[in-house]
């Protein structure tokens, strides 16, 4: 294996085996193949179409990487070590197919240019793919939120009890962060689709290439202004990675709050059989893997991003080597995005249901409605921080008593001042306290109605 030079005639030796080993990304660039051979297509259609090659060679290019497609699909090309990188695969697979002709492949190009073309349309697939499966997660939120817009959950601040709300409304707030991680996934696909094609090793090339046609060829909606830029720019890769680390945030996020929903303490849903394991040893419980996997995942990817980081911030222009490392952390990253964003649609579609009775008891036993007994007063005249400070020592002495704001009788609240009316229970009750934070945004159920027709509106849209 190692009897064969790579080089050019400048080597007298083969590398030694175990270099050849660590010098090799074949072992994970072969996920690359596909778009390795539409983009060496593109390059060959140009070097034809400038009159760089002949056409007929040009088309002999073609139909010898058309070929290596079909033998790759059909497990038939499993290139090993030898090669070196996908790339060098490729070229010698062409050779054998078509004869020399396949030596002119290479003309007026060179790895460099040619893996960051590869990783770009990569790249833009994976995004395209992500961004699908945001939009499933879209439809599932959206479709729970449908259901629940009065089901009333209680609202956190500091993980205390503060405020109830719609349930509709805390799903929804996912859908805004998906929206974001949509949109955002958007924008640097712009950037990523932009052609380092005939950036050539580093320089340019003295052919008379036409970059915009291949670049028009592969569907890229601009090229690389600078060639030292266009072989040595990692920003999209980085720009993905933050991307992938904000997606799994949100997952991440919503991951503890199932994880507490479902716990004893909360007890707010009950995990389905289909979406929980057991215990080995504990008979009695269910677990909630699949959002706890999803929460531990996000780590790898935020250890890609800071990777990507680390790796490009030394280095010297234009191509080096340390660049081929870039290729795991952004597979591994859109691999377990896409993985964590299918489980948590299907956990949300069929896994977890809201134990709605349960829902309506904690809304009902404690003092979140304290702010309204407040608002209360302030709209009889009183100043808020006048009727805050007086609303606390009422909780205060009803903590004491063991007793609710709903337990207090009329003639207590008179007591505490004479604004109160009758009218002070219904303010008071779960349900009104949702439905009067009608302000915009807010969890009021026809705040909550609109939001969600917006929501519907955006899905459809696309
Ligand atoms: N396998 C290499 C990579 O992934 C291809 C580019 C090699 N270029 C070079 N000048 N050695 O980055």
């Amino acid at each position: 294996m190692t009897e064969k030079k790579t080089w050019s005639d400048r080597f007298e030796t083969a590398l030694h085996p175990a270099i050849a080993r660590f010098n090799a990304s074949i072992g994970f660039d072969i996920e690359l193949i596909e778009y390795d051979l539409t983009g060496s297509i593109a390059h060959a259609k140009m070097l034809a179409h400038t009159g760089i090659i002949s056409k007929e060679e040009g088309q002999q290019l073609v139909t010898g990487l058309e070929q290596i497609r079909r033998e790759y699909q059909e497990g038939n090309f499993t290139p090993g070590i030898d090669a070196e990188d996908v790339h060098f695969a490729v070229e010698r697979r062409l050779t054998e197919l078509v004869g020399d002709v396949g030596k002119k492949l290479h003309t007026a190009r060179s790895r460099n240019d040619q893996v960051g073309t590869d990783i770009r349309l990569y790249l833009r697939a994976e995004i395209d793919e992500i961004r699908e499966k945001l939009r499933e997660f879209q439809q599932i939120l959206v479709e729970l939120a449908e259901e629940n817009v009065e089901t009333l959950i209680p609202g956190y601040t500091h993980l205390q009890r503060a405020q109830p709300l719609s349930l509709a409304h805390h799903l929804l707030a996912y859908f805004q962060m998906a929206q974001r991680d949509w949109q955002r996934l958007g924008e640097i696909r712009v950037r990523t689709n932009t052609s380092p094609l005939g950036c050539g090793a580093l320089a340019g090339t003295t052919f008379p290439i036409d970059r915009h046609y291949s670049a028009a060829q592969l569907g890229f909606d601009g090229i690389y202004q600078n060639s030292l830029d266009g072989v040595s720019d990692r920003d999209f890769a980085i720009e993905f990675l933050c991307a992938a680390s904000i997606i799994m945030v949100h997952l991440s996020r919503l991951s503890e709050e199932v994880i507490l929903w479902s716990s004893q303490e909360f007890n707010f849903v009950t995990l389905k059989d289909s979406c929980a394991t057991g215990s080995s040893i504990m008979p009695q419980k269910k677990n909630p893997d699949v959002p706890e996997l999803i929460r531990g995942k996000s780590g790898r990817v935020f250890g890609h991003l800071q990777g990507m980081l680390v790796l490009m911030k030394g280095l010297p222009l234009a191509y080096n080597k340390d660049l081929q490392d870039d290729k795991e952390a952004i597979f591994d990253s859109v691999k377990t995005v896409k993985a964590c964003l299918e489980a948590m649609t299907i956990l949300l579609g069929e896994g977890i249901e809201f134990r709605k009775e349960r829902l309506a008891e904690a809304v009902a036993e404690d003092f979140s409605n304290a702010t309204d007994v407040a608002d209360y007063l302030a709209t009889k005249g009183v100043p808020f921080r006048e009727a805050y400070n007086l609303v606390g020592k009422v909780v205060k002495t009803s903590l004491a008593a063991g007793k609710l704001l709903k337990d207090l009788t009329i003639s207590q609240w008179k007591e505490l001042h004479p604004s109160f009316e009758e009218d002070i229970y219904d303010a008071i009750a779960p349900r009104q306290v949702v439905a009067a934070r009608n302000s915009y945004g807010g969890t009021g159920f026809d705040q909550v109605r609109e939001a969600l027709v917006k929501a519907q509106n955006t899905l459809s849209s696309d």
